[in-house]
């Protein structure tokens, strides 16, 4: 069975190198092609278009920054014949992105399930994400054996559409936790606590969230003037999610105070040319500013 995997951007290149690496045979596509180079190198076949992709694979996976770029990469890949594929889209976007474009997939004879996944780069190249379908129970089946390569867990929560929904919901509390964090770290800076010490103490009361153990070491190196490289999950993105989250409560009547306040934090923060940095780097900035 041949995977697709159109975008090999973060995400596309670590759930690609994690596939291969548990012997899966795949087949890659992204719009800047100096992106696939690695793969190939780690024994993926390239493919020229998104079409040549879905024409010649079993199974595609997209994960891309957004609804634009989902528009881009399926108006091409449904030109192809695709009747019979599985599209298994994760990218983190509104519900109705997935339900109007498993609409167009279902006209092309082809099934798709959404599966946005909570974790990052390196979760993903462990295996460890987790995964919200959204789909038919038999197209969910059919998605399962690779989402559970990809996946320490995998929820059905839905028809198509609802694995969006849930992952807006998971990001949510977590993107108010950056400027909660940022917030609490600037009221405590006058005690000059080493910030190890400072993040392990966060980390190990009622108010820290699983994030702070897993990038704790990194946050705590930013306080200390370090920057965060590679980059694995940037300002932008967390803005757009936050846009999106934002969107969709409109889209339903009513409003996300909390969160619109933090997307104007965000905001400030890509004003100041901040966006292309990694979000570990976001409550240095605000300290910074605080001092
Ligand atoms: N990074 C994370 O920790 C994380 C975790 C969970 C979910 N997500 C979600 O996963 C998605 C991808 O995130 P990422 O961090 O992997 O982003 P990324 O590294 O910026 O990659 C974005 C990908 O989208 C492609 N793309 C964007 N616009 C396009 C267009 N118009 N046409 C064709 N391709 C286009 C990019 O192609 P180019 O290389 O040509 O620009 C690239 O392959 C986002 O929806 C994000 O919210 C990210």
């Amino acid at each position: 069975m041949k995977i697709g995997i159109a975008g090999t951007g973060r995400m596309g290149s670590a759930i690609a190198g994690r596939l291969l690496g548990a012997s899966r045979e795949v087949v890659v596509w992204n719009r800047t092609q100096a992106k696939t180079k690695p793969l190939e190198t780690a024994g993926a076949k390239v493919a020229a278009t998104p079409a040549q992709l879905a024409g010649q694979s079993d199974i595609v996976i997209t994960i891309v920054t957004d609804a634009a770029a989902i528009d881009d990469i399926y108006g091409q890949m449904l030109a192809a014949d695709v009747s019979g594929r599985l599209f298994i889209e994760m990218s983190t976007v509104r519900p109705e992105t997935e339900v109007a474009l498993a609409e167009k997939v279902r006209a092309k004879g082809a099934s798709m399930v959404d599966c946005p996944v909570g974790g990052s780069v390196g979760p993903a190249k462990e295996g460890k994400l987790l995964g919200f379908v959204g789909g038919d129970d038999a197209d969910v089946a059919r998605a399962k054996p690779v989402l559970d390569q990809l996946c320490r867990r995998v929820e059905h929560v839905g028809s198509v559409g609802a694995g969006a929904r849930m992952k807006l919901a998971i990001n949510l509390p977590l993107l108010v936790y950056w400027q909660a964090l940022s917030e609490a770290l600037a009221l405590c800076a006058p005690l000059d606590l080493d910030p190890v010490r400072l993040i392990d103490i966060l980390a190990d009361t009622s108010g820290g969230p699983n994030m702070l153990k897993t990038r704790g070491a990194s946050i705590a190196a930013t306080l200390a003037g370090k920057e965060t490289t590679p980059v694995t999950v940037d300002i932008e993105t967390m803005r757009k999610d936050l846009r999106t989250m934002i969107a969709e409560a409109k889209s339903r009547g009513f409003e996300l105070p909390v969160t619109s306040s933090v997307l104007e934090c965000f905001d400030a923060a890509v004003k100041d040319g901040w966006g292309s940095r990694d979000v570990t780097m976001f409550p240095a900035r605000f300290l910074g500013k605080a001092r």
